[in-house]
């Protein structure tokens, strides 16, 4: 990403008189500027800045994207604020589980609400929920008061689509079925100054028989390594002392690259970065993960004791029918041989109940599983049938009393170890990197430790992106109430 200075020189050069450039990505500065001429009119015309506000739903994929949405927000020139009822609001969606859609579709009605009183408010919609044909119908049927639709493959394409929305009448609607494109040095507006996600792939081939992610989000695309080290190399020039390294199956990083390069390799560069204090990353796939990258791991200085490692069900019979190409025995395996070499890692996970088929037995062994691996959490879901996948056509869909019931039984259980686990560094010192004010209590900050643990501890905001030593005192199930030390 270029510097905010050199963006603004890039920006002096482009003629917005002549026709719009062809390449990337000088083809948006070009509607970047185009857009500041529309913006500022409109604002005159109000007699007060312009408002915008992005809301975010889903993974931290989205979370990331929409600092991307931001960025384009900012340069244009609109006032970025917390509040929907604003005159550009954006929602960048999820569709993993049916409920985010729902969320959706009911913040849209309220949204239609403020537009009435507004006439001038624009709303746009863009994620992986409208990548959903059924969802784009929808929209265009009942939903007549949107402006602007894209989906997850053209999202660098923002700014060319805002104007779009100032030039045309009715809804704009640009989606893509998918694309090798990955376009670089677009503005990015962070939310944190100290902390940063960092694309280094998009997409998924894995095609687990339940997912729309790889319909949604396309084929597995790596970026460049020297790409990805620029960016961060810049983040760390600008304040950044941690990084996430985002990716749906971060282990298969860099095979579809001209020159081939394994995750463990990319985190090894990303290692040298000086400044740089802390690596995460995320998402794991146990059928990818390698022991170079076990290795790496465990020599590094920098990156995270803290592994997200989905298991998605403990029992082989349901593994297969999703697809996972793993069985419980080799998950088990795995985890152990991770725990072996890395003692105080924390091994985080996801999983899934009510998969068709599944039976009370099937949960019992995935318990059985979180108590083998002592997960430290667990993000626990309840099957959503999405259409298109091959699990919505599987005819054995679970009754909804049976699953809930599941739920309620393997949510037990994952609290149990969660908290034993979590307590196991009761009386210690460790580093904290520190986040934020306390939500509840503004003498505290809160802050995380290296395993992703969370701490509070009084202190002040000075210290916000500072990382210290705490004394770990009391464990309050989830997380630590402490204090520094010197
Ligand atoms: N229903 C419920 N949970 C799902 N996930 C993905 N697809 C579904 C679905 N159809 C969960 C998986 C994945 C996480 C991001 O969301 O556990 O790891
Ligand atoms: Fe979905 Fe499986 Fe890809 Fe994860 S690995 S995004 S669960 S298809």
């Amino acid at each position: 990403m270029y510097k905010d200075e050199k963006m603004e020189e890039i920006l002096e050069t482009i003629n917005i008189n002549g026709p719009a450039p062809e390449a990337e990505p000088m083809r948006q500065y070009y509607f970047i500027k185009k857009a500041r001429i529309y913006v500022k009119e409109l604002s005159e015309k109000a007699g007060r800045p312009l408002t915008a506000c992005t809301r975010t739903f889903g993974c931290q994929m989205n979370a990331r994207d929409s600092e991307k949405l931001v960025g384009i927000l900012e340069k244009v020139g609109y006032e970025v604020i917390e509040n929907e009822n604003a005159d550009f609001v954006i929602f960048n969606t999820c569709t993993v589980r049916d409920n985010a859609n729902q969320r959706v579709y009911g913040r849209l009605g309220v949204l239609n609400g403020y537009k009435r009183k507004n006439p001038h408010m624009k709303i746009a919609l863009c994620g992986c929920m409208m990548q959903e044909p059924s969802v784009i119908e929808k929209i265009k049927e009942s939903y007549r008061f949107v402006d602007l639709i894209f989906g997850t493959h053209n999202i660098f394409k923002f700014a060319e689509l805002l104007n779009a929305t100032f030039e045309n009448r009715g809804m704009v609607i640009d989606i893509w079925q998918d694309t090798d494109k990955i376009v670089e040095d677009l503005p990015i507006e962070r939310k944190y100054s100290f902390k940063s996600g960092v694309n280094i792939m998009f997409g998924c081939n894995n095609f687990c028989s339940y997912c729309i992610v790889p319909y949604v989000r396309g084929r597995e695309r790596s970026r460049k390594p020297k790409d990805i080290i620029r960016e961060i190399e810049q983040q760390v020039a600008d304040g950044v002392v941690e990084v996430m390294l985002l990716g749906q199956n971060v282990n298969s990083y860099g095979k579809n690259l001209e020159e081939p390069m394994t995750f463990a390799q990319l985190l090894k560069e990303v290692e040298k970065i000086e400044g740089l204090e802390r690596i995460r990353f995320m998402t794991s796939h146990p059928k990818d993960l390698s022991d170079e990258l076990i290795e790496v791991m465990k020599n590094s200085k920098k990156i995270c004791k803290h592994l997200h490692l989905p298991l998605q069900s403990g029992s082989t019979r349901i593994l297969k029918a999703m697809n996972r190409v793993y069985t419980r025995e080799q998950y088990l395996e795995l985890a152990q041989k991770i725990r072996k070499e890395i003692p105080d890692i924390a091994l985080t996970t996801d999983i899934i109940v009510g998969f068709p088929g599944e039976t009370p037995e099937d949960v019992d062994a995935t318990i059985d599983m979180v108590r083998q691996v002592k997960y430290d959490n667990a993000f626990t879901f309840i099957y959503s049938k999405r259409t298109g996948t091959p699990a919505a056509a599987m005819e054995n869909q679970v009754p909804e009393e049976e699953v809930k019931q599941g739920f309620d039984r393997l949510l037990k259980v994952v609290q149990e170890t969660a908290r034993e686990q979590v307590a196991k560094y009761q009386g210690q010192i460790m580093d904290v990197l520190v986040e934020e004010i306390n939500e509840h209590d503004g003498s505290l900050l809160t802050g995380r430790l290296s395993n992703n643990t969370l701490v509070h501890f009084p202190g002040d905001a000075s210290l916000i992106g500072k990382i210290v030593n705490v004394s770990l005192d009391e464990c309050h199930g989830f997380y630590y109430v402490g204090h520094m030390v010197e």
